[in-house]
């Protein structure tokens, strides 16, 4: 976004309806964000570039005035932004929105695992919802994030992103994010959903720890920095236009097909670890509760929920 024309502080200060002081130190505030905005005497301000910082400002300025998101909250260090979420919540600050920070100190992973969440490289947000569902379809929403991250990372970067069943997008054998969903609920009744996505963006290299199985969208991309800005808009827009189809259909059968073509398990030999148990089976689809079907090696199909199970392939983390 930019503009041809100067613009006057005074057609602005009467557009907006508010003083030309308010306008002069808004400019600034927008400069300092990164806009570059040249101010010149007797003709006004003029929008070179836009900043491709994360600010609560940036994010609101290219979403629709009915998004949920709207209701964002952009912090330089936080725990969690899932507990941020849940904090902002309990303490009746946000129902619904979006929480991102530069850097987690207490990131949190599946199972009980933490989450490295570098400085400045990544995006390490949460989605807090209020959806009207059953409790026991609340896991669904960590498919539909999984779709929307792919689709996000196609858009800003080219790259072919896979879901690896429930909660991982891969690309190159490599994770490149990692979906986490918590919810406060009733036995028939949803409080809250966090959605809790953690995307490895411009890191040049991984910290020890994960290396061997995850990799940036930087690195990637031969070492080019990718818009994080653009890519956190384009995530929140595919997963707002995913849910508001979810929340009228309650199910996912209106995104099966595009689930199952960009789900790295179908069709592979796998691994399956649920409360205790190992068995090995076939891929066969993701089905419409959200379930991945196993074919074992006599035939027999089993339905595996998204819940606290570890899916991989045979032969390393994604293969
Ligand atoms: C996993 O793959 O184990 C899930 C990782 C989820 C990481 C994200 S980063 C943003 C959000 N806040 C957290 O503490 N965790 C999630």
């Amino acid at each position: 976004m930019s503009t041809e024309e100067y613009i006057s502080g005074e057609t602005l200060s009467r557009e907006l309806g508010v003083s030309r002081t308010a306008v002069w130190k808004a400019v600034n505030k927008l400069k300092e964000e990164g806009y570059k905005i040249t101010s010149v005497r007797n003709k006004g301000y003029h929008l070179e570039e836009e900043s491709s910082e994360v600010t609560e400002d940036s994010i609101k300025v290219h979403l629709d005035h009915s998004s949920r998101f709207r209701a964002v909250k952009v912090m330089q260090t936080v725990d969690s932004t899932i507990t941020e979420a849940k904090r902002l919540r309990m303490n009746g600050k946000m129902s619904e929105g979006f929480i991102m920070a530069e850097e987690q100190t207490a990131g949190k992973g599946r199972r009980g695992r933490s989450w490295v969440s570098a400085k400045g490289d990544g995006i390490w947000s949460s989605l807090l919802l209020t959806p009207d569902i059953p409790p026991d379809r609340a896991s669904m929403l960590t498919l539909l994030a999984g779709l929307a991250v792919v689709r996000a990372i196609k858009d800003v970067t080219g790259l072919e992103g896979k879901i690896k069943w429930p909660n991982d997008v891969v690309i190159e054998g490599k994770k490149v994010c990692g979906i986490l969903t918590e919810m406060s609920a009733q036995l028939d009744y949803i409080n809250y959903v966090v959605v809790g996505i953690g995307i490895n963006v411009n890191q040049s290299s991984m910290d020890d720890s994960v290396a061997h199985i995850a990799a940036s969208l930087s690195m990637l991309s031969g070492g080019s920095k990718v818009d994080r800005l653009g890519l956190l808009i384009a995530l929140l827009q595919h997963f707002e236009e995913l849910y508001e189809s979810f929340l009228t259909k309650q199910s996912l059968s209106f995104i099966m097909d595009a689930y199952n073509a960009a789900c790295i398990n179908v069709g592979m030999d796998l691994k399956v670890e649920a409360y205790g148990e190992v068995s090995y089976g076939k891929g066969m689809r993701v089905d419409e509760e959200g379930r991945l079907i196993v074919r074992d090696s006599e035939g027999h199909d089993k339905a595996i929920n998204a819940g606290e199970v570890s899916v991989r392939g045979l032969y390393g983390y994604a293969e």
